[in-house]
């Protein structure tokens, strides 16, 4: 979240007074259908549902488009272990590839883990920057599988002049409190695809097949969860989207400002990017030879106090692949009859060193935060002392 004020305060006040919180029975043409209009505008789809959680957007997504038991859906070694979770919990079985220098999913990876039980592959758009879709939509038509884009950290990102969400057969997003845009906890589905749309809107809603909207759908009705949001995520939502090219504008500008400055030393090296002018403009990302260059300059950046953070992915927890315990052991469920790794149709295994050329990476990676409350010039100028 970068921006939060009184248009959210605005919005919430008017929830409460008109006494309707719940989207449906009485709230339907409220705040959320407001929301999703503007946003499938913004994104430039046909379908959205907003959701609970960039999780359950994920868990939608891939049900829509039909993963079930003993599917294989390849997913990125360096992710929120949240794109791994939400396979298994259609039943699915996450078969993790390694990134490139990018930091997105290597093409060439994908392609080598493509295995006749291969249905989705999972892009993932981490720190607001974008996959090489091209070369993925290219492995997809080859192998007939569908994309599901994971733009949870990528809200508004582009590639190559599309929105990110309206190029994969579908597309979630996160609105958590760490994401772009936010309302605390929510996410969204996106996709352009009537059949998929409808199952995401049946699997969020356990009660779908009780609305006003239930006659529309052409799917037949299941067994749905309660993902929803309420109006005041509705409402959050919708004034948080009204600024969301600003907030990318004021990203993209502070991020060029601080490039221009380290790409002029010719120590640092800018991480290879697939599309710098869609690029969301969270972080800037260098890259080093060695492991200890990447230490001793997230060092230097931290000790320096200019005003900006420095880490190292490999640093982040969750969403590097080896402290993916519960997918590593193949916990898949809290019921082992449940669990989806029983389903699998060959023989899946996980080991920490899988993945070598990702740890590699994410070693000798660094991730700058772009200061948003600082100008340009100021970042310019805390470029300029990190470099010396
Ligand atoms: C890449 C990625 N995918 C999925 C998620 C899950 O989103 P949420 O936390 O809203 O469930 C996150 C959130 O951190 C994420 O960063």
């Amino acid at each position: 979240m970068y921006e939060m004020g009184k248009p959210e305060l605005d919005a919430i006040k008017a929830v409460i007074e008109s006494g309707q919180t719940f989207r449906y029975r009485g709230g339907e043409g409220g705040w959320c259908d407001k929301f999703e209009a503007a946003l499938k505008k913004k994104i430039g789809v046909k379908y959205a549902v907003t959701t609970n959680s960039g999780t359950s957007a994920l868990i939608c997504a891939l049900a829509g488009v039909g993963i079930g038991p003993g599917d294989e859906v390849i997913v990125p070694a360096y992710t929120f272990m949240a794109s791994a979770i939400a396979v298994t919990a259609v039943g699915g079985i996450p078969v993790i590839v390694d990134i490139d220098e990018s930091l997105m999913i290597d093409p060439a990876a994908v392609e080598r883990a493509v295995s006749r039980y291969t249905k989705a592959i999972v892009p993932v758009h981490m720190n607001g920057r974008i996959c090489n879709l091209d070369a993925i939509r290219k492995i997809a038509k080859k192998y007939n599988l569908k994309i599901v884009e994971d733009a949870c950290q990528a809200v508004g990102g582009s590639y190559k002049g599309r929105r990110l969400t309206s190029i994969g057969d579908a597309g979630a997003f996160s609105f958590n409190h760490f994401k772009i845009i936010s309302c605390g906890e929510g996410g969204g589905v996106l996709t352009n695809d009537m059949k998929v749309y409808d199952r995401a809107l049946i699997l969020h809603d356990g009660g779908a097949v009780f609305r006003s909207y239930a006659d529309k759908l052409k799917t037949p009705f299941f067994a749905g969860m309660n993902f929803r949001v309420s109006e005041f995520q509705g409402a959050i939502l919708y004034a948080q989207l009204q600024r969301l090219d600003r907030i990318l504008s004021n990203l993209r500008k502070r991020q060029a400002a601080m490039t221009e400055v380290l790409a002029s030393n010719s120590h640092l090296r800018i991480s290879p990017n697939n599309d710098p002018d869609g690029d969301c403009g969270c972080v800037v990302s260098l890259i080093f030879d060695s492991t200890a260059e990447a230490k001793s300059f997230v060092d230097r950046v931290n000790s320096l106090k200019v005003g900006c953070g420095a880490g190292r992915p490999i640093d982040s927890g969750r969403h590097v692949y080896v402290n993916w315990e519960p997918i590593l052991k193949k916990q898949g469920s809290h019921n082992e009859k449940l669990n989806p790794f029983r389903w699998a149709r060959r023989k899946i295994e996980y080991s920490p060193d899988m993945c070598a050329s990702t740890l590699d990476i994410l070693e000798r990676t660094v991730l700058i935060g772009v200061p948003y409350s600082a100008t340009p010039s100021e970042c310019r100028r805390m470029a300029k002392r990190i470099i010396g």
